[in-house]
């Protein structure tokens, strides 16, 4: 095929697709603030439920950072099961681990507690639970017939957003390879974004999953999916994400900065479900894959690459976050903005620790690096098509 023809099939598939996946999606009912998470658990006992799976993963429960959680849940009359076998980027294993215990503890919900890796493994065992199947039975689009099970999220991380999300990214067993479930049905009932549980969280993990929230942000508005709604979640994410994150680095402990990317993160998450995601995803999900790369991170290190590449095709999009971000005014130009944009996004990577390039690229996995990325980012509504001779332009030039 033509570099021609390959984007006529880059556009055609986008505009069918776009079709599909723009509509309302359900939104969870959130608590925010100080103390929300023991408002949600007091909530989960309001709904009449008796016996909550929590999913999670063991350095967070050994931080006693679920301590307080456990103990709302307690207090609001709900017995708790907790399934703390999630690891970054969790596999079907870790789900079908997680559906297992639901059954033999006899649990009625499920309420996730952690990061993204814990959110999207909660999300895929409520909804393997209500359709009697495993993992590999839900993944795809709107596989299972049934809603999931009553389902609660507690992120104690700022980036993926998956709270607001319809997706939840589970890897292969063997290859890695991430898979997706895309259903409407996983958007949780409640979710609680509670500062208090991201004291303790590292600046290293601040910093890589605000850059997600960022990547979401940026991706989802100058896509060709959005609408107002995406585009309104998207610019408020930008302009939260850049006065916020380097004091939530700087200093853990200020809430007012914490709960602030936690919204950031929040309506990230709201605007990628419409709006999806764009090249910058579609390599850090295949550094991830192959080599552990965390997926903010991937995403930190190629964002400011990538946007240098698309620079002139998004060009307006990107000076609108400009302007709404205070960096500049529209008399400056689009290309000007644009430009003054991308330069603050690699300030606010060098400023909150994230590296320009990365050292776990090895020169001969490159072309099928090249090859992963461009067969997934096809499926995303970016400003343009990428050829093969970019992408291992970008894959060269993060390569330490
Ligand atoms: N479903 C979606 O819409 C969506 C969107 C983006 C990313 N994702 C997925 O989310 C996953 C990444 O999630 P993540 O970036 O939140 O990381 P994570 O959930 O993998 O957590 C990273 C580490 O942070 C630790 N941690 C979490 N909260 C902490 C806290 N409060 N204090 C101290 N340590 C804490 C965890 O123990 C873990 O070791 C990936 O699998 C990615 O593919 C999903
Ligand atoms: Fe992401």
């Amino acid at each position: 095929m033509t570099a021609f023809h390959k984007q006529l099939v880059y556009r055609m598939r986008q505009a069918l697709m776009g079709k599909l996946i723009s509509r309302p999606q359900p939104k969870a009912m959130i608590f925010l603030g100080r103390g929300s998470s023991a408002q949600l658990s007091e909530a989960i006992g309001r709904f009449g439920l008796r016996h909550t799976l929590v999913v999670t993963d063991k350095p967070l429960r050994d931080l006693g950072v679920l301590d307080s959680t456990l103990a709302a849940l307690d207090t609001a009359g709900v017995q708790k099961t907790v399934y703390d076998g999630v690891e970054p980027d969790p596999t079907e294993q870790v789900v079908d681990a997680g559906i297992d215990r639901y059954h033999s503890a006899g649990c009625d919900s499920v309420l996730a507690f952690g990061g993204g890796s814990s959110i999207d493994a909660a999300k895929v065992i409520a909804l393997g639970v209500a359709n009697n199947c495993k993992a590999a039975g839900c993944i795809g689009a709107t596989r299972c017939k049934l809603p999931s099970v009553p389902f609660f999220a507690i992120p104690t991380t700022a980036g993926t957003g998956s709270e607001g999300t319809f997706i939840a990214v589970i890897s292969n067993n063997e290859t890695h390879a991430k898979g997706a479930v895309i259903d409407p049905n996983i958007i949780p009932k409640a979710a609680a974004l509670d500062p208090e549980l991201m004291r303790d969280l590292p600046p290293h993990i601040t910093a890589a999953t605000g850059m997600d929230a960022l990547t979401h942000a940026i991706e989802s508005y100058i896509g060709k999916w959005g609408n107002t709604e995406t585009d309104y979640y998207g610019l408020a994410a930008c302009r939260l994400i850049f006065d916020n994150l380097p004091e939530a680095c700087r200093n853990g402990t200020d809430l007012q900065a914490r709960q602030s990317m936690s919204l950031a993160s929040y309506y990230g998450g709201l605007a990628i479900t419409n709006a999806l995601v764009g090249y910058v995803h579609a390599i850090s999900h295949n550094l991830g894959a192959r080599y552990g790369v965390p997926h903010g991170l991937g995403n930190a290190i190629v964002l400011p690459h990538m946007l240098e590449l698309i620079k002139t095709a998004a060009a307006d999009k990107l000076a609108e976050i400009a302007v709404h971000c205070d960096m500049g005014t529209a008399s400056e130009g689009s290309n000007a903005l644009a430009q003054k944009l991308i330069d603050r996004v690699w300030q606010l990577n060098d400023e909150i620790g994230i590296p320009r390039t990365t050292d776990v690229i090895r020169s001969e996995d490159i072309e099928k690096l090249v090859a992963a990325a461009l067969a997934e980012g096809g499926n995303y509504p970016s400003p343009r098509f990428i050829s093969e001779e970019e992408c291992r332009g970008v894959l060269k030039a993060i390569s330490a």
